[in-house]
């Protein structure tokens, strides 16, 4: 119970990794304001936290839009944990083919989004000298995974990240980062049906033969957002299951582990 009686926004919270971070904030105490665009997702959200006995106010709305964003705060109050986990990468792809409406619609959401949300949650928490922000990042920052305008908006959160920690704390607030490589969500399930072949093809990226679960991120922003990670701030953490740690391997290296014993 490390949150009881903190305030907890999660941006993008009606489905995946967001539902999961938010089940798991209100499971240790916290009051939770969830917003997104979905309000069944959202809805659905908060019934689940309800029915485990916790708090949850959902509040239906656009990250990129200022006035929504404000909305949501003016809801929550003082906040004491911002996740900034909403983001969006309908119509991405190759730069050539990227719409310049799909490119502002993905940098707006993703980018922008963690911009409008920060700014306000800085505000009370700057009045109140503490205060962590978390952001969700993605291993498309840290290597070209395709996605044009999903992995720019994805690096730019690990500038902003980085820019907010040194800025804010002086006021006792910490701006932390989480890189997740691919995590098996209820819409990425869907996905893979959809594209017979493509769980396979990504699954071979992975060196431990598996993807991550949206609680393995939950649990990392938990930890991030706890006393206990005091002393991180403007930190980066991959949570990957080593994707982005290895190269293409060359043809006359094992392929093989090698037991160095046998
Ligand atoms: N699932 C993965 O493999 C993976 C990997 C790396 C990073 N991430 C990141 O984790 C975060 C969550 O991803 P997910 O897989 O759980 O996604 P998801 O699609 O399952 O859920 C995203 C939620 O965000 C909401 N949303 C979308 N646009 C919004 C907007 N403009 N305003 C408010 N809410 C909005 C959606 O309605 C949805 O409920 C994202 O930032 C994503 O980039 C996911």
């Amino acid at each position: 119970m490390r949150f009881i009686s903190k305030t907890v926004v999660i941006t993008g919270a009606g489905a995946g990794i967001g539902r999961e971070t938010a089940r798991r904030f209100a499971a240790e105490g916290a009051r939770v304001i969830s917003m997104d665009t979905d309000e069944a997702g959202n809805g659905e959200t908060a019934r689940l936290i309800r029915e485990q006995g916790g708090i949850c106010e959902p509040v239906a709305g656009d990250v990129s839009s200022a006035a929504d964003v404000a909305r949501t705060f003016a809801v929550a109050g003082p906040v004491d944990v911002l996740v900034n986990n909403a983001a969006a990468w309908a119509g991405d792809g190759w730069v050539h083919t990227t719409s310049e409406q799909a490119w502002d619609r993905v940098v707006d959401v993703t980018l922008k989004g963690v911009f409008l949300a920060s700014r306000e949650a800085l505000k009370s928490m700057m009045a109140r000298r503490q205060g962590v922000i978390v952001n969700i990042s993605s291993v498309n920052a840290l290597c070209g995974v395709h996605l044009a305008a999903y992995s720019a908006a994805k690096g730019g959160i690990l500038s902003l990240t980085r820019v907010m920690a040194i800025q804010y704390a002086p006021f006792g607030i910490r701006v932390n980062a989480i890189c997740p490589g691919t995590i098996l969500t209820e819409n990425s399930r869907r996905y893979y049906a959809e594209h017979p072949g493509s769980e396979a093809e990504l699954l071979a990226l992975y060196p431990g033969g598996q993807f991550g679960e949206p609680a393995d991120v939950a649990n990392c922003v938990l930890f991030l957002a706890s006393e206990e990670a005091k002393f991180f701030n403007g930190s980066v953490l991959v949570l990957d299951g080593a994707m982005s740690a290895i190269q293409r391997v060359p043809s006359f290296l094992p392929k093989a582990p090698v037991d160095p014993l046998a």
